[in-house]
């Protein structure tokens, strides 16, 4: 373990560990007595419901503007690198890179933490985008089958489309859900490329979609709180201030969000922990790390890995599946295992 400095300069005070391959190395979960509290209380069911109809409705204006195919053919970033892959014979290497999942291990220390989760173990998955490729769900499958942890939290874009029905695309989940050993569960939320049907779809797979919503996660009579809110970037169907309003101010957070642009707001409400990816690191980096399309207007150091605002840590995950082109370049796949610590 070693300390590092973020791109900007300035230090950040946690233990960081270098990416290692899928390992068979992890203990089984100690937290048995876990106890998540739960959001599917009659008084929630009625704002669920106004938020998916809100949600659907902002779904087909995306879904209007994304059908412009006029735009999309001579000026999407995506497509320029399309061309740019195929003119420069990049797209076998590139392919190969996109399919080379890694697992990175990472310890975030917290002064703020309740001793009973000192240890606590968190899977975080992002973009996994798991029918870009057929044989990416299988290896995702292959590398989370050895690992336990106490939760698991997925900070959306399922799917490789951002229109359409999703149908095809559950069979490749379930490859991926099935191989979760999480004694807290799964926890999720919606990003850019989600269908509002993908609710109920992920809930049968056993995910707990949190829609601006927040739940405690009770052990040894002490506890933190997940908050996740829906996509701030094409739907802009987040509200912060809803999602953390159920929090005591003093409480333990951990914010789920798509993006990162959020980062201002979280950290003047006290979030310790944010956990987002919609970047994907880049995909397609220049060595060195720096990404040729980020598809987000956040200052250029909360795009990718560890980063910190005001007390708040925060990590944007590279993910673990692509978007645009199946291509990655100087920016591998990830899945990320967060350990939380009490400093
Ligand atoms: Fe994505």
């Amino acid at each position: 373990m070693a300390q590092i400095d973020n791109p900007a300069g300035q230090h950040v005070n946690k233990r960081y560990s270098e990416p290692v391959l899928g390992s068979t190395d992890y203990p089984i979960s100690s937290y048995h007595d876990l106890i998540i509290s739960d959001i599917d209380f009659p008084e929630n069911e009625e704002r669920r419901r106004a938020h998916l109809a809100l949600r659907r409705k902002r779904e087909a204006e995306a879904h209007y503007r994304q059908v412009d195919i006029w735009y999309k053919r001579y000026f999407e970033p995506g497509t320029w690198l399309k061309r740019f892959i195929k003119l420069a014979h990049l797209k076998q290497w590139m392919e190969r890179n996109a399919l080379d999942v890694t697992v990175r291990p990472l310890v975030f220390e917290f002064p703020s933490l309740p001793k009973a989760f000192d240890g606590f173990r968190i899977l975080h998955l992002t973009d996994l985008h798991i029918d870009a490729h057929p044989e990416l769900a299988g290896r995702v499958g292959a590398l989370l089958k050895d690992i336990h942890v106490d939760l698991c939290l997925v900070t959306g874009d399922y799917r490789f489309a951002v229109v359409g029905h999703s149908k095809r695309v559950y069979h490749y989940l379930e490859q991926v859900f099935t191989q979760i050993n999480s004694a807290g569960g799964v926890l999720g939320i919606l990003g850019n490329h989600d269908a509002t049907d993908d609710v109920a779809a992920l809930e049968d797979l056993g995910v707990r979609v949190l829609l601006n919503e927040s739940i405690e996660v009770h052990m040894n009579h002490q506890s933190i709180w997940i908050a996740g809110v829906d996509d701030p970037y094409a739907f802009k169907c987040d509200d912060l201030p809803k999602a953390l309003h159920p929090i005591p101010e003093s409480a333990f957070k951990i914010l789920m969000a798509h993006t990162p642009q959020l980062y201002s707001e979280a950290g003047d409400r006290a979030v310790d922990l944010y956990l987002c990816g919609h970047t994907h690191g880049g995909q397609v980096c220049l060595p060195g790390g720096g990404a040729v399309i980020s598809h987000c207007n956040t200052p250029r150091r909360y795009l990718s890995g560890l980063w910190d605002y005001k007390s708040m840590t925060g990590y944007t995950c590279p993910g673990i599946g692509v978007s645009g082109a199946i291509a990655r370049m100087n920016c591998p796949p990830e899945i990320a295992l967060i350990e939380l610590r009490r400093a």
